[in-house]
This record gives structure tokens, sequence and C-alpha cells, in this order.
């Protein structure tokens, strides 16, 4: 797939199928993020390249973000590996805090020249950034300038967007104005909210910035605008499927009628098209969409499974899968059975019980298994019960803790245990907690906090983990913790994924040769170290499948601090009673760190225990909906298969 920078003849308009009646702006649907990127890069490499043969300038509209970091990392490996030469391009950035020093890590100043400028051969006069530290008496006079130099180039060539939670592009939050132009903003409370991590709270947070107007974005040449994961779904839905609205800024770019929204299938899927293709046209009804569709009319018609009637089906959208696939009975008891079938008390499988209809084979009777866990916590909050179960159902039961966790504990709780050591120290011993304590004092909330420190904190996450798996009564042999590279920057933002990381996690697969896996399928997690943690293990598992002990291994992906598998989805349920619902409670509790007003909850409030417990009691009563059987809480899994 490329994208044309010239204007959109290459594609249709939004709306001319039938697919995307709904659909009020154009968009693409790539694999993953990487894959959309690239397309972007590639996209903003030809346009220069076009103009270079033109010997014309090339001027760029830039986003900040973490929407773009891949972008900007392939067009640093177009510049480095294959010449791609930035001498023509003009910059203009969309953004700033303000007030906020250039200096500042938090700084789009600084993130542009960190992620892109000081890798490339960019003349630093023509990069343009909002200044953060201009005087309050001259930042009018310097909007107005900003607007000036962009029509003075010659207008924006081609803008790189990305979309806020509350559908901004730029800063331009709710109730921004179609013919606004460059100018100082408020920024809304939950831009600051997510914006929280990266300034160690949201005190910290500017409430101002200033941002390119709609006007201004709405001028250029050509847009794109791109979106990751599943937080952005919502937004994403609303702006393309929406009407024109100031209270979601992003719909004003279906004034631009050469704007496309690059977009992964998490960022997609809740376009009417992707969620309820049956609304939208003729479908092809594999198992899958059968599933996914009978599951929707449950809930569209209030009805179980099995009380579903030929005119539901007609009436919602679905009467050619009758017409191919039978009447409602069969559909229902087939879909029935599907759900029935994916309840099992025995994650592990059951010995001695035919396992023709069982979500896991009888044999070995006793498995190998690992639980791969992106933090020390998501293995009890994500799967607790299951792995509970799996111990005391006689199975080999690792837990792989992939990253320290480390960033995630908080100051005072760090300094907590360290008094509580020296507490417990003979005087004389005294010095090395002293100095650790001292460090303290120096932290710069810029640089990456000091090595002592990351491993204190992570000495913590780590203490508490093993409460929980002794808890369950795993022995600590069978608790790695395996500290991964990429995530040890001592910062919020992590290094790219190395070898190093992949190696360490084939070398554990490889040893203990298990014959399941779990794993973190959590693509929601908003600080991305879920989904690194499952690409390296996906790159692991891909390494290592031709190798004979593979055969024998299953991939089950969880999810849980985030969201949850949609009925459909789900291949192995997992039923909790009540007491083991409080068993799983307690686990979570081990997490002291991770209680009460936690860093990097995301944009869920709730505790991770209550979380979890609300998920799961969820996913039980959907099922008891459905017309099966009522149980306290489920945990949900689906199958990967690698091979
Ligand atoms: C950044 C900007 C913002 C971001 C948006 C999404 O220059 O103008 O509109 O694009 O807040 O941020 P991420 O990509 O971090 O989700």
């Amino acid at each position: 797939m490329t994208l044309s920078n010239t204007r959109h003849l290459d594609y249709e308009a939004p709306g001319c199928f039938e697919e995307t009646r709904y659909e009020k702006l154009h968009n693409v649907i790539c694999k993953t993020p990487v894959e959309g990127s690239k397309l972007i890069a590639h996209s903003i490499a030809s346009l220069i390249k076009s103009k270079q043969e033109r010997n014309e300038m090339c001027v760029l509209g830039l986003a900040t973000g973490s929407s773009p970091i891949s972008v900007y990392r392939e067009l640093v490996r177009l510049h480095q590996e294959e010449g791609l030469s930035f001498q023509n391009v003009i910059s203009f950035n969309l953004d700033e805090y303000y007030p906020l020093s250039k200096e500042d890590v938090q700084s789009y100043h600084y993130f542009m020249h960190t992620h892109l400028f000081n890798h490339v051969d960019i003349k630093p006069e023509h990069v343009h950034i909002p200044n953060g530290e201009v005087s309050l008496k001259e930042i009018r006079s310097f909007c107005i300038e900003y607007e000036r130099k962009i029509e003075a180039f010659g207008g924006i060539d081609l803008q790189i967007l990305g979309i806020g939670r509350t559908g901004h592009i730029g800063f331009n939050e709710p109730g921004s104005h179609q013919n606004s132009q460059t100018r100082t903003i408020t920024l809304d409370h939950l831009t600051r909210y997510d914006a929280a991590p990266s300034f160690q709270g949201i005190e910290n947070v500017p409430r101002k910035a200033i941002t390119m107007g709609i006007q201004t974005i709405l001028s250029a040449k050509r847009v794109l605008l791109m979106a990751w994961g599943t937080n952005k779904a919502e937004i994403i839905q609303k702006a393309i499927e929406g009407d024109i609205s100031p209270m979601i800024p992003t719909t004003y770019l279906q004034l631009n009628e050469n704007t496309t929204l690059v977009l992964d299938h998490e960022a997609a899927s809740e376009l009417t098209r992707i969620k309820t293709p049956w609304l939208v046209g003729q479908c092809d009804w594999d198992e899958a969409l059968r599933s996914k569709a009978i599951a929707w009319l449950c809930e569209k018609t209030g009805k179980s499974i099995l009380k579903l009637i030929d005119e539901d089906y007609n009436q919602h959208g679905m009467s050619d899968l009758l017409a191919s696939h039978g009447s409602a009975y069969d559909l229902n008891i087939e879909m029935f059975n599907r759900l029935q079938r994916s309840i099992t008390g025995w994650p592990g499988g059951k010995a001695n019980a035919d396992d023709k209809y069982r979500p896991e084979r009888a044999l070995p009777e006793k498995k190998r298994v690992i639980i791969f866990s992106p933090h020390p916590d998501d293995d009890v909050i994500s799967m607790g019960g299951t792995f509970d179960r799996l111990v005391s159902q006689g199975h080999e039961v690792h837990v792989a803790y992939q990253t320290s966790g480390n960033i995630a504990v908080s100051d005072e709780d760090a300094k907590l245990f360290l008094e509580v050591t020296q507490d417990l120290l003979k005087t004389e011993e005294h010095e090395k907690v002293l100095k650790l304590k001292e460090e303290f004092e120096r932290i710069n909330p810029q640089q990456p906090a000091p090595r002592g420190i990351c491993d204190l904190k992570g000495s913590i996450r780590k203490r508490e983990s093993l409460g929980a798996t002794r808890y369950f009564g795993l022995p600590d042999e069978q608790v790695h913790f395996m500290n991964l590279p990429f995530y040890e920057t001592g910062l919020i933002d992590k290094n790219p994924v190395s070898q190093k990381d992949i190696d360490l996690t084939l070398a554990l697969i490889e040893e203990l040769k298990p014959h399941q896996i779990y794993a973190a399928g959590d693509l929601a997690d908003p600080h991305g170290t879920h989904r690194v943690c499952l690409d390296v293990i996906f790159s692991a598992v891909d390494a290592l499948k031709t190798k004979p002990f593979m055969k024998d291994c299953w991939l089950w992906l969880y999810r849980g601090a985030w969201h949850e598998w949609e009925i459909h989805q789900i291949e192995m349920a997992v039923p909790m009673s009540p007491d083991q619902v409080l068993r799983k409670r307690k686990a979570i509790f081990f997490h002291q760190s991770q209680k009460d007003g936690v860093m990097f909850q995301g944009n869920d409030h709730r505790e991770f225990w209550i979380r979890a417990e609300e998920r799961n009691a969820a996913t039980a009563k959907k099922y008891k909906d459905m017309g099966l059987s009522e149980y306290a809480a489920i945990e949900a899994f689906k199958r990967y298969h690698f091979l």
C-alpha cells in the first residue's frame, strides 16, 4: 500500500462504497502501528524527493506525542541508510506547552530534536516550533508571525497529526472554532491527565499551550492523521462517522478533502464497517464473524442465544446469514455449543477426560507452564484465578516478569522501604542507606532516575511479586525476573526493542520447553509496555517455532487491566467461585506499591483489584445473559496460533 501526496485522485472518496457509507473521512487500516508509520514516513519521503526533483522547498507540518515516534524513527532510517536529505524541508510544528522552556525534556522542542532533527540534515533555520518561552506580552505577535511565516513559505504541503482522546488536533481542544489560527489555548483536563505521567503528576502539567489553529491545519494541501490502539477507537469512530462539531475538533478535517486517516486495527475497531459489518453490506460469514454477530444480536435484543428467532436475525441485517447458514435454530445451537465448550475449570487440561471439545489437551497430564507478565503484577490482576488453579491442579507453573516495573514505584514508597532497612541495620552499616537516601535529593525529573533508585524500586516490586507467588504456593525458583533491557531507561520513554530482549525471552522458553505459555494481549495499555512485551514474545516464538518442543506448546493470551476479550473472541473461559475471587484479591494486595492512586493507571480510575473483579464479574454475567451457567466471575483467554 502507498499513500499519494497529490490530491486524492488515487483513492475513493469516503462513503462512495456501501461499506463506507457511514464514513465521512477517508481512512486506511494497517495491520500494525509500525506498518502504518512506515506508510506515512514513505509518503513524507516521496513528497520531499519529488519537491527536490523540482528544486522546490517542502513545507511539513509536524506533530509530537507517542503516535508519530515510529514515523520519525523510519524517517531517520531513510536518511541514514537510504540517503534521504532534509535540506529542502521547512518544518512547522503544531504546538508547544506554555510556558515551558525549550530545554525541558517534556517540551515539544526537546521531543522534535531528540526524535528527528538531531539525526537528519535539516537546516536549523528551517525548523519552526511554537516558542513556549515567549513572554505573555509578546505571545500574540508571536502567533501572528507564525501564521505569516507559514503563508510566506506557500502554506503547508503535508500536515501530519495525532489525535487526543478529547478529539483534539494540535491542541485545538473541544470548542475550538473552525476559523481559529495559531493562538494560546487552555488544555482540557483529560489532555493534562493523559500527559500527567510524563510530567510526574498532573500538578506539573502546564495549563496552557500554543497551537496552530483549525484553519491553519485545514489549509494544508495534504493531511495525514494517525491513530494507534484501542484507546483511540472511540474518538476515531466519532471523528469519522460523526457530523462536524466543534466539540470534536477532528471532525473539521471533513472539510479538507485531501485528508487520510491511517489507523491500526485496534483504532479502527469501533467503525461500523468493522464492528458490525452486517449493518453495512454483504458479509463473508466465517465462524468468527458468526460468533461476533450472534453475541451482538443477544445484546441488542436482550435475549439469550437459544431464544433468538429468524425474525431477530432478519431485522438486524443478518438475513443473508440465515440464507447461507440455515435457520436461527441451527445458528443458535452452534453458538451455544461453542460458548459452552469454552468454559473449563481445568485450564491446564483435564486428565482422563475426553478433550475433543475442551479448550485444552488432556495430555500431558502435568504441564509445564510459563505465565509471562509484562509488569510484576499483571499475572495476578489479569489471570490470578487461573494461575491459582494451574498450581493447585499440579502443573509446573513458572512466572516470568518481563520488566522490573521500577518507574511505577513512588519516591515516597521507596524511601519508606529504605528507612525500614535502616532501622534494621547496625549503625555502622547505615552508610549505604544514607547514600541512597541522598540520591533522592538529587533527583531531576528531566533526567533518567539514578541506577541505585531504579534498583531499589525494582526490588520493591520483586518482593511484592514474591509475596503473591508464594501465596499461590509457587517455589521462588519458578519465578523469573527478566528485567528486559528495553524498559531500563529510568524514564517513561523506553528504548526500542533490541535483539537482547528477544534473546532473553527465547532462552527462557527454550530452557523450560513449556506446554502452555500465557501472555498479555492487552493492546490498550496506555504506555505501550504490554504491546512491546507481547511483540517480544511473538518474535521469540517465531524464532523457535521449528523446534520440536514447540509443536506441543500452546500460546494463550489474557487481558484484564485495561480491557477484556469480547465474548465472541473467548476460547477458554475459566470460572471462579466467590472464594477464588477472594484469593485473587489477596494476591493482588501483595502489590502494595501499586495500590491507591498509582502513577500509571490509564483512563480508568478504579484500582487494579476492583477493575479485575468487576471485569471478571461482567464476563460471567455476559455468559449468564446469553443463557449459560451463572458463575461469580470468569477469566477469559484467546489462543494465538503461531504454527
Ligand atoms: C502533538 C499534538 C497532539 C497529539 C495528541 C495525541 O503535537 O498536537 O494533538 O497528537 O494529543 O497524542 P499521542 O500521540 O501521544 O496519543
